[in-house]
């Protein structure tokens, strides 16, 4: 990988690279098109990343379909599909980790899944030294992620763009997720509560509220109708710098997790006042 992206380089070619996980939807392919867009090569990695899953998480059911995946990316067009072994990426001996320090890590998805954001971090890099993109391209489903790879990049010197994509969502709202295989049929109608309760707090920002506390709470209420649904966090916070925040102004993320039966779900929406 790393002679053929140096190859791509000498001929002048940028790279966009869009890392994934694989099994992938919509959302992933909405990435692809905009590398597709804005650069001469598209180079995408799956690689389920063991290093960013907690002990009894879903690292060994997680779903891969490496031959439907393939033939999705034909489609699009995509140059160069990275598709690396676990002990490629992490050989025997491997004791490296890049680790986001900012607080922002410990909040959301950082305090329900500790060492998740450190394995994210820490793979995101490698892919980025092996590939050497001038773009790379992730989803704003997870937000946080999204920013602490921003930072990543920034503080250690990537010499690249991180370019981050709306959430793609199925027809009814429900956001787009390798994750949702896991759903039930009943389970899947009651996932839906997730991003309807988000809409149910988007309207009510619009219409005046500024109160986090009431938003959450509202959110909160209809996940709460579900019998199958857990709530994991339901948290309001700037969508510059991630702080929490008590009053709703300016630019603000709203973002939730989930148990829906056992299937972790995350989903947000930025709201503008
Ligand atoms: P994965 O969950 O496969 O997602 C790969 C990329 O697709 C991420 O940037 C994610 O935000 C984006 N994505 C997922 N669902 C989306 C949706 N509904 N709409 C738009 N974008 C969506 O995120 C990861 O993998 C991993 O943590 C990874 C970055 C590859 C590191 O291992």
């Amino acid at each position: 990988m790393r002679d053929l992206s140096r190859e791509i380089r000498s001929q002048k070619k940028t790279i966009g690279l869009v890392p994934t996980m694989g099994y992938l939807h919509e959302g992933h392919l909405s990435l692809v098109r905009a590398a597709r867009k804005e650069c001469d090569i598209v180079a995408v990695s799956i690689f389920v990343n063991p290093a960013q899953f907690g002990e009894g998480e879903d690292l060994d059911r997680y779903p891969r379909d490496e031959k439907r995946d393939k033939q999705l990316l034909e489609k699009e067009n995509t140059d160069v599909l990275f598709f690396p072994s676990d002990k490629e990426m992490y050989p025997e001996g491997y004791n490296t980790f890049v680790e986001n320090k900012d607080p922002v890590s410990d909040i959301l998805c950082g305090a329900s899944r500790p060492g998740h954001f450190k394995g994210v971090t820490t793979v995101v890099a490698k892919l980025f030294n092996i590939i050497s993109p001038d773009k790379s391209y992730f989803g704003q489903k997870d937000a946080q992620q999204a920013f602490i790879v921003k930072q990543m990049a920034r503080d250690l010197d990537f010499p690249l763009e991180i370019k981050v994509m709306p959430t793609v969502r199925e027809e009814d709202g429900l956001a787009m997720s390798s994750r949702n295989v896991y759903l039930s049929p009943d389970e899947r109608k009651q996932a839906l509560s997730i991003y309807e309760g988000l809409r149910k707090a988007e309207e009510k920002i619009m219409l005046g509220e500024v109160s986090s506390n009431v938003i959450k709470d509202g959110i909160k209420a209809v996940l709460k109708k579900n019998k199958d649904i857990k709530t994991d966090y339901v948290e309001i916070v700037s969508a510059e710098d991630l702080s929490p925040v008590d009053i709703i102004k300016g630019k603000t993320l709203i973002a939730v997790a989930a148990f829906v039966g056992k299937t972790r779900l995350i989903d947000n929406v930025v709201v503008k006042i």
